[in-house]
């Protein structure tokens, strides 16, 4: 295990986030809803403001100087997103809109062209809406049917149940990596080798993984992987899907538009090759040169001591969060990442969480885009507490503080 970041060390990379600084209602900012997005390091906030200011330019279009510098930094991006998660090809590496952009591509060329009627689809119980709705659509679409692998209350993959769901019905296997409602962290591996050896391909929505661990798609096999660019300290409006050659080679485009073409005739368009055939208009070229500043940072302070410290700060947090009379945790599974779900007694988790902003501790509330995950606990949310290597121990103890004085009110 990587050694954890020093106070100091996180003391001096706070500086990085200038956002942190703030406070909120007088109180000093307690940022805690890092999985919905984190903030942004000063060497991401100067490269967009360098590329806007310095070289704005079309890519791939243009014989001018501003646009060979703006195409060479897209293209230079892509190779640093393919060497984060250890993609074998940069062309391998498609440029979305987001983990939900990704997995709908996915979703739509894949059905188009591998879904009939009778075929099936499976994914978990613990999934995002967003690796949920688009194989409903697609499975209404093409008479297909979806299954589920539930997880048990500890928030764990019942994976007994793997070998006969994953039957000769199934086309493809869509899952998360770490669950961002219950923080599960799925054995992948095992679950790609398994589905493997029926010849069914994988999906791994890697939203909330990629920030926490080092994710090498080549070692875990996995034939195509989604994550958004502002869950990793990067801008919003950027991700990621990496599929294997071999699987994007045999899908049909996503849109149709400019750059993803080699020749149009008014009668025929003859389709670009990768990655450019999944990337039709102009894409989001300043937010592909920032996703890249942003995993730059993140490999000079280093994933594994990312990984060591959040995990540190967990185990902290989980401690001093049990301690809080009548507080209850959702999701106890034993490898877990990101963040905490819980319910204060008997309180909304609205109201908890409404309490915990008034004192400047920024929480999520709700379902997290997990309603089937609430269900099945058969309750209506949780407040969740999800954390970065630049939280510290002292927000945790605010954050306890604070549960502390909402339970008075509310409980
Ligand atoms: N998917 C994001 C979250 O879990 C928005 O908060």
């Amino acid at each position: 295990m990587s050694t954890i970041l020093t106070s100091l060390e996180i003391k001096e990379l706070r500086r990085d986030f200038p956002l942190l600084a703030q406070k909120v209602y007088g109180h000093p900012l307690v940022y805690l809803d890092n999985a919905a997005t984190t903030q942004k390091p000063n060497q991401v906030l100067e490269t967009l403001d360098t590329y806007y200011k310095q070289y704005n330019s079309n890519v791939h279009r243009g014989v001018h100087h501003l646009s060979q510098v703006a195409t060479d930094a897209y293209e230079a991006a892509r190779k640093t997103v393919a060497d984060y998660i250890d993609a074998g090809e940069d062309k391998e590496v498609i440029f979305t809109k987001g983990t939900t952009d990704g997995i709908n591509l996915v979703a739509s060329c894949f059905g188009k062209a591998m879904l009939k009627p009778g075929d099936s689809v499976v994914i978990t119980a613990m999934e995002h809406h967003s690796n949920i709705v688009p194989w409903q659509m697609i499975c209404e679409e093409k008479g297909a049917t979806l299954k589920v692998i539930p997880f048990n209350t500890y928030g764990e993959l019942e994976l007994d149940k793997l070998d006969s769901l994953l039957d000769d019905s199934v086309r493809i296997l869509a899952l998360t990596y770490v669950s961002n409602s219950l923080a599960t962290i799925n054995p992948v591996k095992k679950i790609i080798a398994a589905a493997h050896e029926k010849n069914i391909p994988v999906l791994l929505d890697g939203a909330q993984a990629v920030q926490h661990m080092n994710v090498s798609v080549r070692e875990l096999d996995v034939d195509f992987m989604v994550f958004s660019g502002h869950k990793i300290y990067g801008p919003t409006g950027i991700g990621i899907l990496y599929g294997k050659q071999q699987w994007l080679d045999k899908l049909p485009p996503y849109q149709g538009g400019g750059d993803m073409i080699k020749t149009v005739t008014l009668e025929k368009t003859v389709y670009n090759e990768l990655p450019f055939k999944f990337e039709a208009g102009t894409p989001d070229i300043a937010g592909a040169i920032g996703l890249a500043a942003a995993l730059k940072y993140v490999n000079a302070i280093g994933i594994e001591r990312i990984q060591a410290t959040e995990a540190a700060l967990m185990d902290y947090a989980m401690e001093a969060l049990q301690k809080i009379p009548n507080l209850r945790i959702v999701g106890q599974a034993k490898q877990r990442a990101g963040v905490i779900s819980f319910l204060l007694g008997t309180a909304h988790p609205f109201d908890t969480g409404e309490l915990l902003d008034k004192q400047g501790i920024a929480v999520r509330t709700g379902h997290h885009c997990c309603q089937p995950v609430m269900d099945i606990f058969g309750i209506p949310g949780t407040t969740r507490a999800s954390f970065a290597f630049y939280n510290t121990e002292a927000e945790i103890d605010a954050l306890v503080g604070g549960l502390e004085r909402a339970a008075k009110i509310l409980l």
